[in-house]
C-alpha cells in the first residue's frame, strides 16, 4: 500500500539545451510563451543560465551551462542534446511528499531544500526518472516573488510579435524507454508516487505495417489529473519511432509535453503563423472522419485546413496535432490537445495515421531501417 504524497498538481517542467537564450526566443515566438525571469551572471550565479517563461499555466525554465564547470549540464547536452532534465509536481508539503515517496520506493535526487529571500520561500526535492532526469517535488505556496528565489527580471529585451497561441497548460508528459523498460518504470511511478495504472496498450494495438510499440500510462489518483505515458518498441519489420528516439537521445527519456487548448484550431492557425512544423497526416485521414460521421461540433474542412487530428471515445472526443521535434535530433517534441465532452484518453484512433507520418519522416532521416 503505498502513501499518499499530497500532489496538487503539474508546477514547471526544465530543459538542459545548448543554447538557452535561443531556445527562450523559440519558445517565445512559436508558443507565444513571455520571457518573465532570467538567473544568470548578472544575478551572481556564475557557470549556468536560465530563462523563466510563462504562458497562462504552462511553465518553463530553459537552461544551458555557461562554463565545463556546469558538468552536469553539459554532459547532459553531450549525451542527450537539448532536452527535459526535470518536471515538478506541486506538492502540499515537500518533506511529506519526498519522505513518502522514499518508502514508497523512489530513489532519492536531491533532498529537501528552503530556499528563500525577502518575498519569502520555496521547497523542492527530487527524485530519479529514467536513465538521466527527475521529478521534483515542489511546494512555492509562501512565495510571492516572481517564480522562484534567484530569478529576477530578464536583462535581455525578449519583445517578440506573433499570434496568440492560447495555451493553457500541461496536460501530460510522455516517456520513451528502452525494450523491457516500461514495465519497471510503470511500476516505479505507480508505487513511488502512488500512481496507477489508467490505459494499457499491448501487442498489437499500437503498430503500422512497419513498426510497432507498447504503451502504459499512469495517472495520480489524487489533486488535478497527473497522466503520464510511458511507451518502449515492439517487434516489427522495420525500426520504431521509439527505437529510433532511445538511438538519438541516447538512452530514456521524455519524448513530448502535451499543452492543452480551450480553442485547438485557433492555436494551432497561430502556431502555424509562428513557424511552427507539424507532423501531416493525408487527406484520406478527413474523408475518413466524415465516413465515420463522428459528432463533433468543429467543422471537419476545418480541422483538414489546419491539419488537425480528431479521435472520438464514449460521449467525448478529443483533438489533437504534434510538432515534429523542435531541435535538432529527432527526439523531443510538443502535442498540442483540446479534450471536448470528458474525453479522457490520448487519440488511439489517430495512432496509425500518426505514426505512417513519422515513418515517413524517418525514412528522410534514415532511421526506418536496422
Ligand atoms: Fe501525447
Amino acid at each position: 500500500m503505498s502513501h499518499s504524497l499530497g500532489i496538487i498538481g503539474y508546477d514547471y517542467v526544465e530543459f538542459y539545451v545548448g543554447s538557452a537564450k535561443m531556445w527562450a526566443y523559440w519558445h517565445a515566438k512559436a508558443l507565444g510563451m513571455k520571457v518573465k525571469g532570467y538567473l544568470g551572471p548578472e544575478s551572481g550565479v556564475k557557470d549556468t543560465a536560465s530563462y523563466y517563461l510563462e504562458k497562462n499555466d504552462f511553465r518553463l525554465i530553459i537552461t544551458s551551462a555557461l562554463k565545463p564547470s556546469a558538468f552536469n549540464i553539459t554532459s547532459f547536452v553531450t549525451n542527450h542534446g537539448d532536452g527535459v532534465k526535470r518536471w515538478s509536481l506541486k506538492v502540499k508539503d515537500v518533506n511529506t511528499a519526498f519522505e513518502n515517496s522514499l518508502e514508497n520506493g523512489a530513489i532519492p535526487e536531491r533532498s529537501p531544500q528552503k530556499i528563500e529571500d525577502e518575498n519569502g520561500w520555496v521547497e523542492e526535492a527530487a527524485i530519479k526518472l529514467y536513465d538521466d532526469s527527475e521529478i521534483v517535488f515542489i511546494n512555492r505556496e509562501n512565495y510571492n516573488g516572481l517564480f522562484k528565489p534567484g530569478f529576477g527580471n530578464p536583462v535581455q529585451h525578449i519583445s517578440i510579435s506573433c499570434e496568440e497561441t492560447g495555451l493553457q497548460a500541461v496536460d501530460h508528459i510522455v516517456g520513451n524507454v528502452r525494450t523491457n523498460e516500461m514495465n519497471l518504470w510503470a511500476n516505479y511511478l505507480n508505487e513511488s508516487l502512488n500512481f496507477e495504472t489508467f490505459i494499457d496498450f499491448g501487442p498489437g494495438d499500437i503498430s503500422t505495417k512497419y513498426s510497432a510499440l507498447l504503451s502504459k500510462v499512469v495517472r495520480s489518483k489524487e489533486g488535478a489529473a497527473v497522466k503520464n505515458p510511458i511507451n518502449e518498441p515492439y517487434e516489427g519489420i522495420k525500426k520504431s519511432q521509439i527505437e529510433e528516439y532511445i538511438d538519438v537521445y541516447n538512452g530514456s527519456g521524455i519524448q513530448h509535453i502535451a499543452i492543452s487548448t480551450p480553442d485547438i484550431i485557433k492555436s494551432i492557425a497561430a502556431m502555424r503563423a509562428n513557424g511552427v512544423e507539424f507532423l501531416t497526416v493525408p487527406d484520406a485521414y478527413y474523408d475518413n472522419l466524415k465516413e465515420r460521421g463522428l459528432e463533433v461540433t468543429e467543422d471537419i474542412d476545418e480541422l483538414k485546413k489546419f491539419g488537425i487530428l480528431c479521435d472520438t471515445e464514449g460521449t467525448g472526443y478529443l483533438l489533437q496535432l504534434f510538432t515534429k521535434p523542435i531541435s535538432d535530433r529527432a527526439s523531443f517534441f510538443y502535442e498540442i490537445i483540446q479534450r471536448r465532452k470528458g474525453a479522457e484518453g490520448f487519440g488511439q484512433g489517430n495512432f496509425q495515421a500518426l505514426f505512417e507520418s513519422i515513418e515517413k519522416d524517418q525514412e528522410l532521416r534514415g532511421t526506418l531501417d536496422r
